[in-house]
This record gives structure tokens, sequence and C-alpha cells, in this order.
């Protein structure tokens, strides 16, 4: 019973928001209301540069890679892994420590997909990086990347309660995503 406190922990470590933590750190302007008004690394590189990025990258998906790997070392079941990947996810998108206004769940997505499989991390990130060599588009890269998830996960993991989890991770991030959309639509997306 105790795997369940892995759940509420790993929303709590999800809330940690780097990209507002870099920008405190740094000097550099806050990453809510400047650029897209996103904390996230794509909003950082735009107000702070690669390394500010670099690092708010790291952050976001380290802090849903270690919670899911705390959950497997301690062997538990598809299940209480699929809650820990979640609320990791979801700390992330409404973070406790900053007013339950988080960023749109790219980098800590990686991060749990590479926590649950190496191998689906790989092919997760390998689909955002071919798609942005491609058309040089942060937010295009991060939608083709989420709408294959669910189906690497099914292949690569072949787990229901992942691929469920995974398929509603994709849709939230889909969703987080629609101003992106509606700016790539028009040819307006930066
Ligand atoms: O991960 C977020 C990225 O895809 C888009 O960010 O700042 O352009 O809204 P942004």
């Amino acid at each position: 019973m105790i795997e369940w406190l892995l759940t509420p922990l790993a929303y709590l470590t999800g809330s940690v928001s780097s990209a507002i933590i870099v920008c405190k750190l740094m000097g550099l302007a806050d990453p809510r209301t400047n650029g897209s008004g996103n904390p996230g690394a794509t909003n950082v590189m735009r107000i702070g540069g690669k390394k500010a990025a670099a690092i708010t990258l790291f952050g976001d998906a380290v802090k849903g890679l270690l919670p899911v790997l705390i959950a497997k070392e301690l062997g538990v079941d598809s299940l209480v892994l699929s809650s820990v990947v979640f609320a990791a996810f979801l700390g992330h998108l409404y973070p406790i420590f900053f007013q339950f206004k988080g960023g749109k769940g790219v980098a800590t997505s990686f991060g749990v997909t590479l926590g649950v499989n190496w191998l689906l991390g790989l092919v997760v990130s390998g689909t955002w990086f071919l798609v942005y060599k491609i058309s040089k588009i942060s937010s295009l890269s991060a939608l083709v990347a989420a709408t294959l998830t669910p189906l690497y996960v099914w292949l690569i993991v072949s787990d229901l309660n992942l691929t469920i989890t995974f398929s509603l991770i994709s849709l939230i991030l889909l969703w987080r995503h629609k101003s992106n959309i509606q700016r790539l639509l028009s040819g307006q997306e930066s």
C-alpha cells in the first residue's frame, strides 16, 4: 500500500517548474509573463538562450524520469506505475508550488517515457528531433511526437494501463497546445 505514496510524491516532483526557477536564478525575465507565456524550455530559449533552455529541458525531463525509476526499482505493478507517470505529468501542468499554472508537459512526458522504457524514450525523442530537423518548429515536433506516443507505448511496452495513461497524456498535451495549433494553422507559429 505504501507504494501509492509514490503518486503524490511524483505530483510534488512534477510541480517543480524548472523554467521559473532557472529564469529566476539566471536573472532572466519570468517565462509566465514573457514570450509565449509558457513556463517551458522553448520559451526559456526565447527569453534566455540555449544554455538556460537546456538546463530547463534537463530539469523538466529529470523530474519525470526520477519518480518513474524509483517506482520501477520498488517493483510496482503497471497500475501504480501509470499513476506515477500521470502524477508527474500533471504536476508539471498544475504545479502546487506555482498557483497551479504550469507548462505544456513536453519535456516531462519525455522524462516519463524514458523512465518507463529507455527504447520508448529514445523513439519518442527521436520523433521530436526528426520533425524539428525538418520543420524547425518546436510545437509541431511536440504535437507529432505526442500523437505517436500511445502507439509507441503499445508496440514497445505492450501494457494496457500504460497505453491508456499515455493516450490521456497525449490528449491533454494536444489540448494544452491549442494556441500553438491555431498559430500553426494560420502560419504564424514561431
Ligand atoms: O513544449 C512547448 C512547445 O511545444 C511550445 O512552447 O512556448 O512555443 O508555446 P511555446
